[in-house]
């Protein structure tokens, strides 16, 4: 029998990011998306600390967190870099846009606010990806992101939970193949 949850954000798992702001400051989501083939759109609550450095120089990273980053993560998300510097968290380098970036993380896109589309209590930057930098050793032989290698934590909020990244299936629009 199916039951009505009446309007239960049901979209994940999601994968888990940390967001890093210039000063630098360093944000856990897990409310995240793609828009088209060159947009993602990142979702903070207006109450954080991350969304003024947003806010005001209109430029951030997003860093896909794999299982060597997260513990570290966790505390990025739960704690506010309003009441503890959260700067020297990670190693990071500066961009050439000014924008810090985790040395340890092996796939972040540099990225530029596009616009701020909010909801009730929350920001939702609207980015255009300007940068993908990404660890040689998580690509094919032909640049390809290779998601055999590169595993990121995904995230569900239901359970507040980490879930793994599985394994491949199958190849996409091969199933039905004759
Ligand atoms: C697993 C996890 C996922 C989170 N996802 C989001 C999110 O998508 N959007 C959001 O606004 N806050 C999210 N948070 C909460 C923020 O990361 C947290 O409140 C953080 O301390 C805010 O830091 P700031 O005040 O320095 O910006 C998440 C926290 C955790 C632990």
């Amino acid at each position: 029998m199916r039951k009505d949850l009446v309007s239960v954000l049901a979209l994940y798992p999601t994968p888990l990011v940390l967001v890093g702001a210039i000063t630098p400051n360093w944000v856990l989501a897990g409310h995240v998306g793609i828009m088209g083939h060159d947009h993602i759109m990142v979702s903070l609550s207006q109450t954080h600390y991350t969304n003024r450095g947003i806010r005001a120089h209109g430029m951030l990273s997003v860093h896909m967190v794999e299982e060597d980053l997260f513990k570290k993560a966790d505390l990025a998300g739960c704690v506010s870099g309003a009441k503890v510097d959260k700067s020297t968290l990670f190693p990071y380098s500066v961009t050439q846009e000014g924008v810090p970036v985790i040395d340890q993380s092996r796939l972040t896109m540099v990225c530029a606010v596009e616009r701020n589309d909010p909801t009730p209590g929350f920001d939702n930057f609207i980015l255009k990806i300007l940068h993908t930098y990404a660890d040689e050793a998580i690509l094919t032989p032909n640049g390809r992101i290779d998601y055999d290698s590169f595993k990121p934590v995904l995230f569900e909020m239901p359970g507040y939970t980490y879930l793994r990244t599985g394994e491949t299936i199958a190849k996409c629009m091969s199933l039905n193949a004759k």
